[in-house]
């Protein structure tokens, strides 16, 4: 099988575009550092101003594209996966975690500033993402926004990426492929789930509809996991912003270690394809839904 052609300047433009959006929509969302909590209001835009590849605001951006969704509706939402997420990375790089001190390319929260800081930062992150959902300005529909937040709350929380990670943490040698996928859906798949279920949730799209984002997001998930074991093995702290080798060092199975680089690929491709085929009839009003896999597949960072 040979990875589908698409054109990856014109989708990484599209990812700068929206990255550019959705920075500034953070940048006027986040408060301003002052008064007695100025400290852990830093640590907030000090976490997130590092950048990062916005890959999720990107997919909610583009999903509610599809459904006629306005990009300021949208971009409500994308802040609020931007900044759970980058909870989810501040909590994961502590000490009691995966101890890292290199995170987007500078030192992580916790170094910048101290454990203490990090970890409330952290909280007020993952806090101040459901308060720009149920904003006014996310949908004019109460129930749209309660969809999204009931959405987000699930993703994020004990069966969904706190799931996956505690299941990550405890894992051991005896995990096998299903064990891996299974734990990374939870772990990482579901964020990319919320983010493109956005589209369809915030355009009151049909059942059906957000059935098909969501199926390409689950398999799109498994091509992202896939790359960043990947690049873990294969990749540089250069390149990545963040500590590489850590899988190994803390005797992690992943798809690479258990299918090794090329069936790690193939699988990679496979999925992809998956992905784009789950889209059904938005692969084609959708371009750059339908590249995006096949750019995983290819990404260096
Ligand atoms: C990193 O996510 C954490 C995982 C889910 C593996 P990203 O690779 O999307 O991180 P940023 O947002 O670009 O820093
Ligand atoms: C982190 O997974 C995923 C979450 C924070 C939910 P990893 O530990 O693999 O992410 P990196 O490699 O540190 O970015
Ligand atoms: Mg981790
Ligand atoms: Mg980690
Ligand atoms: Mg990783």
């Amino acid at each position: 099988m040979t990875a589908r052609s698409y054109d990856a300047q014109s989708l990484k433009t599209a990812i700068a575009e929206s990255a550019g959006l959705v920075d500034a929509a953070l940048d006027a969302m986040l408060p301003q550092p002052s008064g007695r909590q100025a400290r852990v209001q830093e640590a907030m835009r000090y976490a997130i101003q590092a950048g990062g590849k916005r890959l999720r605001p990107f997919l909610v951006l583009q999903s509610a594209r599809l459904f006629g969704v306005p990009d300021a509706r949208a971009l409500c939402v994308g802040a609020a996966i931007e900044a759970l997420h980058t909870y989810s990375l501040v909590h994961d790089d502590l000490p009691c975690m995966d101890d890292d001190d290199l995170r987007r390319g500078r030192p992580t929260t916790h170094i910048a500033f101290d454990e203490m800081t990090a970890v409330l930062a952290g909280d007020a992150l993952l806090t101040i993402a459901f308060e720009f959902l149920a904003g006014a300005q996310t949908h004019a529909n109460a129930e749209v926004r309660s969809a999204l937040v009931l959405r987000l709350a699930q993703a994020s929380g004990h069966v969904g990426m706190i799931g996956g990670q505690i299941i990550d943490m405890l894992a051991d040698e005896s995990f096998g492929i299903a064990d891996v996928i299974g734990l990374q859906g939870k772990k990482t798949g579901q964020l990319f789930q919320f983010s493109c279920e956005a589209g369809p949730i915030l355009g009151e799209a049909s059942a059906e509809d957000r059935a098909r984002l969501k199926a390409y997001a689950e398999e799109m998930g498994v091509v992202f996991q896939i790359t960043d074991d990947l690049l873990d093995v294969t990749s540089t702290a250069e390149k990545t912003g963040k500590a590489v080798g850590k899988d190994a060092e803390m005797g992690k199975q992943t798809l690479v270690t258990l299918l090794g680089i090329e069936g790690a690929r193939a699988e990679a491709l496979r999925r992809a394809q998956a992905a784009v085929d789950a889209l059904g009839p938005h692969a084609a009003r959708a371009p750059q839904l339908a590249a995006l896999p096949f750019y995983l597949l290819d990404r260096d960072s």
